[in-house]
């Protein structure tokens, strides 16, 4: 396989962490630039973090001493270094837009975390496993932009991986209504107990955005490719609440569902532990070898204990059983900054890779 030279755009922050801790030793990519805000531009890697590094593993030595460039500022010469860019950035969601669409129209292809773009109909949003075929309407976007290899694929909000991978495998039974309350970790604020206190021993019952953003995008997701763009699916019905709760990683769900065929326990378990899709079969270096597990306890999943099945890119799912007012009712979970986010971000990439997209 060709060897990509890629940048990490918002490297200090904590998704930008996780793709430096992903992408060390990746078999394909190589970290080339450390891109962030006016502040970090100009210091060392390790400089520029201080005290905000937050993952298990120590900052990877070849990135330690990198010199971190202005994401704006330096614009022309990262766009000109690199293969492509992943891009986690907290600014203002029309900067961002901005930002993201001169990568794009330099020729830069943009892998990108962030919301500002994701409603954009000929912007794919894609779930590896799910809509894989999303990635055609990247040539209507070139075209939009009149560029040859330059163009932006988002990924979709944290909170959805934990339960629309798990109602994809059910959608052919006719799926009419879902209800999902998230419960979901503090790093999804890019925060940690250290920097948020205020978290320890409490819940807040809100968190800015969210309840939209998980009940939208999973229409886009499950969407169809129609005259280039994607038209988002008008079917089932999904209401949401979303809740910060004191655990570090790991959104959980507690999802009900109600569909027109009746099928028994049996058979959903079923579809779930035969679900796989694109990156099972391309055998890409960081799909989970099974993306749904389904377990028989209890008590499971826990945040702690299954998050980081598969390397954090597996969805865990438990509970499963019947309900007095929708069919079917189960819990289900997801490794936030990993298969929610920078995780799911390389996985996107290795996928268009394979599939041209990112050649020139
Ligand atoms: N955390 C999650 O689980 C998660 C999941 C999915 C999606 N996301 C999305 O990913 C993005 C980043 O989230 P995060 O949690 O990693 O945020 P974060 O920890 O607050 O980090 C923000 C990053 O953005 C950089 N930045 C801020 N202003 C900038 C500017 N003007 N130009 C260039 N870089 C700038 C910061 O650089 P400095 O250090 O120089 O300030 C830092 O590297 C957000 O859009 C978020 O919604 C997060």
């Amino acid at each position: 396989m060709k060897q990509y030279h890629v940048g990490i755009i918002g490297a200090t922050g904590m998704v930008g962490q996780r793709f430096a801790t992903l992408l060390a030793n990746h078999p394909w990519f190589q970290v080339a630039v450390l891109a962030a805000s006016s502040r970090s531009a100009g210091k060392t890697y390790e400089e520029a973090l201080g005290n905000r590094w937050q993952m298990s593993t120590p900052i990877p030595e070849d990135m330690k001493n990198m010199v971190v460039l202005d994401a704006e500022r330096d614009r022309k010469k990262i766009a000109e270094s690199v293969d492509f860019v992943f891009c986690a950035i907290n600014m203002e969601k029309q900067k961002t837009r901005e930002l993201e669409e001169a990568y794009a129209k330099a020729e830069c292809p943009v892998i990108s975390n962030n919301s500002a773009n994701r409603g954009v109909p000929d912007v794919p949003m894609i779930i590896p496993e799910i809509n894989p075929d999303h990635a055609q309407v990247i040539e209507t976007q070139r075209r939009r932009f009149g560029t040859k290899r330059g163009f932006i694929a988002v990924k979709s909000n944290c909170s959805i991986q934990s339960y629309v991978p798990a109602v994809t495998p059910l959608l052919n039974l006719g799926v009419t209504k879902v209800l999902a309350c998230t419960y979901q970790a503090i790093s999804g604020a890019g925060k940690t107990f250290r920097t948020w206190p205020e978290m320890v021993d409490n819940l807040i019952p809100f968190i800015g955005g969210e309840e939209g953003k998980s009940e939208n995008e999973p229409m886009k997701v499950w969407g169809h490719v129609e005259n280039g763009v994607v038209v988002n699916a008008a079917v089932p019905d999904i209401t949401t609440q979303c809740l910060r709760v004191p655990v570090s990683d790991g959104h959980t769900a507690a999802v009900f569902v109600s569909m027109e065929k009746k099928v028994p326990m049996d058979e959903i378990i079923a579809r779930w532990e035969n679900f796989s899709g694109e990156p099972q079969k391309l055998n890409l270096p960081s799909a989970p070898k099974q993306f749904l597990h389904y377990f028989r306890e209890d008590d499971r999943p826990q945040a702690r204990l299954d998050r980081n099945l598969e390397n954090g890119m597996a969805i865990s799912i438990g509970r499963l059983r019947p309900d007095s007012q929708y069919d079917y009712k189960f819990v289900s979970l997801s490794h936030n900054t990993l298969r929610g986010a920078a995780g799911g971000g390389v996985l996107m990439a290795e996928l268009l890779c394979s599939k041209g997209y990112l050649d020139s």
